[in-house]
């Protein structure tokens, strides 16, 4: 075990109002970013409902002068960018939050659990990320099976400067995953199940900002897991379905508690984050919203 805290998962109320978030062990946050360049990037076959029709639909140049002004915004805000180069015939691999989850242990060295991803085309890109964190001095952690579903930070995401993990499941990553990695990592993991295809992923509908502030697209989730979302983010705001579904804000990232970067047209979700003080950068992610992803899934936070 990496750490001391309770390695559970949790799925109800009750469990999760019995779980202490103040005693939770503190979490550095990372305070660099890997994404993986676009060379490669094409839409091929349908993975999620976001992919219907888009096949072939990808400019290229639009696709890549997106990724740099990106890449621009992260590094302006003090943000320094690695870039993993993209490879041939693996045409999703840009998607940099899912191959890993990255992490740190007790003592506060970085390790990196590998994912398992659900579809063929993608398990291949895993093997570049592995290597790319093996020569950046991660330990390397993997599950015990393949079988076991895990798609990194698309599906697990770190509450804000705590060792806990929302572990969106039933698309991409198995609900039994996240017993095996609660139990490798020694964290507990408060498991969300999403109800419908159209938020395949964790990161599709829910942002964390900081430690008491999230947005949510309440229809992602059952009732079970809205409840638990509101008792940890006591200012829950709440994305539309339509905002989530024409512009991805539930896609947004948050950096330094304060900035939100998210593609832009999202204008009721833009208001009630500006109404809390919160800093929004619109960065246009057109391209990539053909494909099923945005902000947050062009990116990996590392140490
Ligand atoms: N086409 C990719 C897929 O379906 C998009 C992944 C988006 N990534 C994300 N973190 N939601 O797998």
């Amino acid at each position: 075990m990496l750490t001391t805290s309770k390695p559970t998962v949790i799925d109800t109320l009750d469990a999760f109002k019995a779980l202490d978030l103040a005693t939770l062990a503190p979490r550095r946050e990372p305070d660099k970013v890997l994404m993986c360049s676009p060379d490669y990037f094409c839409v091929i076959d349908v993975k999620n409902p976001y992919m219907e029709g888009n096949a072939g639909a990808i400019d290229l140049d639009k696709a890549k002068a997106q990724w740099e002004l990106l890449k621009a915004t992260f590094e302006r805000l003090g943000f320094p960018v690695e870039v993993i180069p993209g490879a041939a015939g693996c045409e999703d691999m840009v998607f940099a939050a899912n191959q890993t989850l990255p992490g740190l242990d007790a003592e506060d060295r970085p390790y990196v659990l590998l994912s398992n991803m659900r579809h063929p085309s993608r398990q291949q890109e895993v093997a570049h990320y592995r290597a790319w964190f093996e020569a950046h001095g991660y330990r390397i952690l993997e599950l015990p099976s393949a079988d076991m579903l895990l798609e990194g930070q698309g599906d697990a995401l770190w509450h804000p400067g705590k060792k806990l993990i929302w572990g969106g499941h039933g698309h991409r990553t198995d609900r039994s995953t996240y017993d095996v990695v609660a139990a490798l990592l020694g964290v507990p993991i408060v498991a969300l199940r999403l109800v419908t295809d159209k938020f395949y992923h964790l990161d599709t509908c829910l942002s964390l900002i900081n430690e008491t502030t999230a947005m949510v697209v309440p229809e992602a989730f059952d009732a079970e897991g809205l409840a638990m979302l509101h008792e940890a983010f006591p200012n829950l705001i709440e994305i539309p379905a339509s905002e989530a579904l024409g512009c991805f804000a539930g896609n947004a990232l948050a950096l330094g508690g304060r900035h939100v970067i998210m593609h832009p047209g999202a204008t009721q979700t833009v208001s009630r984050l500006r109404a809390q003080g919160l800093d929004v950068i619109e960065v246009d992610t057109s391209e990539y919203m053909k494909s099923g992803g945005s902000v947050f899934c062009l990116k990996m936070m590392i140490y």
